[in-house]
């Protein structure tokens, strides 16, 4: 074969991978989407249920006793809704009351990283972060969506909080850290994941 065709096959063959490898991108972009949606729609069914449970708590059992209610059920309910979805669904924070939900470094990082969007005035609502990332060999997809402190939120994460709520979260988190919030700060994140 004359170099000249040679040269004219490898660019053939360099076009073709070009394409091949944008339309692997593009299919990439698509599943990417489809599993934001996905996860925001998990975060709405699974938040809403929360923060419904816990007023009603509130209102029916007063603080005192929506603390012990919050021990049993946010748990539970977290199980449950991975279990149904098939995704891992919790929440985490910078600073937890319950140690279990302590975060990975992945959620560690990008919570630091909202933190510092919202000192430079960025709302703390509007923060999430959704992307592919490589864990272990695996593809996962990992989904991560801000919790602001709201008014309601203080009664039991704000810096004056009742002696006697006080005395019951002691009781059931000793090493408690999730105290001394603000309004509009970040409280801690919803967090999915899923192997693809
Ligand atoms: C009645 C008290 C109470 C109120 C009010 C309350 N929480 Fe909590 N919160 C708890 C308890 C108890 C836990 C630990 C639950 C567990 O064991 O998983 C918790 C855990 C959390 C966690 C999981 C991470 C961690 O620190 O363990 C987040 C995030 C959180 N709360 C956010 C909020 C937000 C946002 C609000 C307001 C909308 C709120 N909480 C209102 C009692 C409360």
């Amino acid at each position: 074969m004359q170099s000249k065709n040679i040269l004219a096959l490898a660019a053939a063959a360099a076009v073709a991978l070009v394409l091949i490898s944008e339309r692997q991108r593009q299919t990439a972009n698509e599943d990417v989407a489809a599993l934001q949606t996905k996860a925001a729609a998990l975060v709405k069914d699974y938040g809403g249920g929360l923060l419904g449970v816990l007023k009603g708590a509130m209102e029916s059992s007063g603080p005192v006793g929506a603390v012990t209610f919050c021990n049993k059920e946010a748990p539970e309910l977290a199980t449950e809704a991975s279990q149904r979805s098939g995704w891992h669904i919790a929440r985490t924070s910078l600073k937890v009351r319950n140690p279990q939900s302590a975060p990975d470094d992945y959620e560690r990082q990008v919570m630091t990283e909202f933190v510092n969007r919202i000192a430079a005035g960025e709302p703390a609502a509007s923060l999430k972060r959704a992307e592919i990332v490589e864990h272990n060999g695996e593809r996962v997809f990992r989904h991560i969506q801000a919790i602001p402190t709201g008014e309601l939120c203080l009664n039991c994460h704000g810096s004056d909080i009742k002696a006697n709520v006080r005395a019951k979260i002691q009781e059931l988190y000793p090493a408690d850290q999730a105290t001394g919030f603000k309004p509009g700060e970040l409280r801690g994140v919803f967090t999915l994941s899923k192997t693809l």
